[in-house]
C-alpha cells in the first residue's frame, strides 16, 4: 500500500494548523464580536471558551486524527464502525463552506487591484453593492453571473488545486510556510502605521473598554463559544485531517495549545488593526465610532476602503490589507478543501490528483451561484445556517459520542503519551460537560431565534431553499456517501 502523506516538520504542521485557524473569522468577525459583546469584558467569556472548548476540542481532534491516521470518515469509522457518516457530514459541511469562502477571497483579489488607485471611489457602499456585485433585488432573483467576480474565483480554485495536488508536504506545508509569516508581517505593518494615526487610541478605547454588565447576558457567552468553533476550524473535518498527517510520536497537547494561542494572538492583532483604522476614520469624519463600526462583508469591502481613502499612503495600506485577507483566506480555504479531498481519495480509493480535480470542478461549479447578482444574499443565508447549525451540530455530535459512548480516557492516554505536559481530568470534564452542553444550549437559542424572526428579514422561500434545505440535505447526503464509499468494502 502507498505510504500515507506526512508533514515534513513540526513547524510545518503548526503553520498549516494556524493557517487554517487564522482566516476571515479573525479579521472581520473577531473585532466586531469584542466590540458588540462587552468590549474588554468579552475577553473573559472568550478565554473561558478557549480553555473549556477550543483547546480541549483541538486536543481531541489532533488526538484522534493522529491516532487513526485517516481522513475524517476513516477516523470516525475506526472509532466505531457505525460512525462513518459523522465524518462524511463534516466533510460535506466543509464542502459547502469552501463553495462560498472562495468567493470572498475572489472579492478580496478584486479589491487588492482596486486599492492601487482606490478604484472603489468615494461612495464605497454604492460601489460595492451596485457596481461590483450588481446586487439583485431579492435572494431568489439570481441575476447574471458576474464575470469580473468569476475570474478571481477561478484563480483561487486553480491555486487550491495546484497546492493540494502537490501533496501535504510539498504543497500544503510549503504554501503555509510562505503565507503565514507574510501574513503576520503585513498585519504588523498595517497595525504599526494605524496605531500612530490620530483617533486610533479612541478606537482602541472603544474596542477594549469593558462593560462587565454584558457578562450576565447568556448570548455573549454563546457568541464566544461560536467564535471559537469557527475560528479554530473545529467540528468540520479540518483539524482531524491535518493531524492525520502527523508522525506517531507527535506532541499533541503542545501543538494544540500553540495553535490556539497563535490564533488568539492574531485575533488580538487584527482587533487592534481594525479599530485603530476605524478610530482614525471616525476622527477624520468627526463622527462617533459607533457610526463607522461594521462587521463582515460591510467592514471589509465598504468601511475599510472608505477609511483607506482618508489615509496617507492609501494605495500601500489598501494593498496590504487586501493581500492579508487573501493570504489568511487562502490558507484556510486550502485546509477546508483538503479536509474534503482526503475524504474523497480515501473513501473512494482514487488518486490525490483525481480526488482534487473532481472536488475542485464540482466546487467550482457550485460556487458560480455566489458570483451572480444574488450571490451576497445566498452567501449570507448559507453561511448563517451552515455555521450555526451544520457545524455546531456536527461538532456536538462528535463530542457527545466520543464523551459518552466511547472510552474518552483512552484518547486522553493517547494524547499524553508523547506530550511534554499532560492533560488531566479537566479535559474529560470539559468535553463531557462544558463543550457538550454549551453547544447544545447555543443550538437551542439559535433555533428559537430563527423560528421567532426570519434571519435578516429574508423571505421564507429564500431561507427555506438556501438555509434549512441545505442543512437538511447534509445528513442525508452523508448517509448516502457512507453507503456507497469503499471503506467498508476494503476492510471486508
Ligand atoms: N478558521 C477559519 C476562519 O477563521 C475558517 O476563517
Amino acid at each position: 500500500m502507498k505510504q500515507r502523506d506526512q508533514w515534513g516538520t513540526r513547524l510545518g504542521f503548526i503553520l498549516a494548523a494556524v493557517g487554517s485557524a487564522i482566516g476571515l473569522g479573525n479579521i472581520w468577525r473577531f473585532p466586531y464580536m469584542v466590540y458588540e459583546n462587552g468590549g474588554g469584558a468579552f475577553l473573559i467569556p472568550y478565554f473561558v471558551a478557549v480553555f473549556t472548548a477550543g483547546i480541549p476540542l483541538l486536543i481531541l481532534e489532533f488526538g484522534v486524527g493522529q491516532k487513526y491516521a485517516g481522513s475524517t470518515p476513516v477516523t470516525f469509522r475506526a472509532l466505531k464502525e457505525k460512525w462513518g457518516w459523522i465524518g462524511w457530514w463534516q466533510v460535506l459541511v466543509s464542502f459547502i463552506i469552501a463553495c462560498y469562502y472562495v468567493v470572498i477571497i475572489g472579492w478580496a483579489i478584486s479589491y487588492f487591484l482596486f486599492s492601487f488607485n482606490q478604484g472603489w471611489g468615494s461612495d464605497t457602499g454604492a460601489f460595492f453593492f451596485n457596481d461590483y456585485l450588481h446586487i439583485s433585488s431579492a435572494p431568489m432573483k439570481l441575476g447574471g453571473i458576474q464575470m469580473h467576480i468569476l475570474i478571481p474565483v477561478t484563480l483561487v480554485w486553480l491555486t487550491c488545486w495546484g497546492v493540494i495536488v502537490c501533496g501535504v508536504k510539498r504543497g500544503i506545508e510549503t504554501a503555509n510556510k510562505v503565507f503565514m509569516p507574510m501574513l503576520f508581517v503585513m498585519v504588523l505593518l498595517i497595525m504599526s502605521k494605524a496605531i500612530t494615526m490620530p483617533g486610533a487610541v479612541d478606537g482602541l478605547t472603544w474596542l477594549f473598554k469593558p462593560d462587565f454588565s454584558k457578562l450576565g447576558d447568556i448570548k455573549v457567552w454563546t457568541a464566544a463559544y461560536g467564535q471559537i468553533f469557527y475560528s479554530l476550524s473545529v467540528g468540520f473535518a479540518i483539524m482531524i485531517t491535518y493531524s492525520s498527517y502527523l508522525p506517531k510520536d507527535s506532541d499533541i497537547n503542545n501543538n494544540a495549545f500553540m495553535t490556539a494561542f497563535i490564533n488568539c494572538g492574531f485575533s488580538m492583532l487584527a482587533g487592534i488593526m481594525i479599530f485603530s483604522v476605524l478610530g482614525y476614520m471616525a476622527a477624520q469624519k468627526g463622527v462617533p465610532i459607533q457610526e463607522v463600526v461594521r462587521a463582515g462583508v460591510g467592514l471589509a469591502f465598504v468601511t475599510i476602503p472608505q477609511a483607506i481613502n482618508f489615509m496617507p499612503g492609501s494605495a500601500f495600506i489598501g494593498a496590504l490589507f487586501f493581500l492579508s485577507l487573501i493570504f489568511a483566506g487562502t490558507s484556510s480555504m486550502i485546509s477546508i478543501c483538503e479536509a474534503c479531498i482526503a475524504g474523497i481519495l480515501e473513501g473512494f480509493s482514487i488518486s490525490r490528483k483525481a480526488a482534487t480535480t473532481i472536488f475542485c470542478i464540482v466546487g467550482y461549479l457550485l460556487s458560480i451561484i455566489f458570483t451572480t447578482g444574488s450571490g451576497l444574499y445566498v452567501l449570507d443565508i448559507v453561511d448563517h445556517f451552515v455555521m450555526n447549525y451544520a457545524v455546531l451540530l456536527g461538532g456536538v455530535i462528535e463530542v457527545a459520542l466520543l464523551s459518552w459512548f466511547f472510552n474518552l480516557e483512552s484518547i486522553r492516554e493517547h494524547v499524553n503519551k508523547h506530550s511534554d505536559f499532560l492533560v488531566g481530568q479537566w479535559w474529560t470534564l470539559c468535553m463531557k460537560f462544558f463543550t457538550t452542553f454549551a453547544v447544545i444550549y447555543m443550538l437551542v437559542l439559535k433555533f428559537k431565534d430563527d423560528l421567532q424572526s426570519p434571519y435578516e428579514g429574508y423571505p421564507t422561500e429564500a431561507l427555506g431553499t438556501y438555509g434549512w434545505a441545505v442543512v437538511a440535505v447534509l445528513p442525508i447526503a452523508a448517509l448516502v456517501l457512507t453507503k456507497y464509499d469503499s471503506l467498508g468494502k476494503r476492510e471486508g
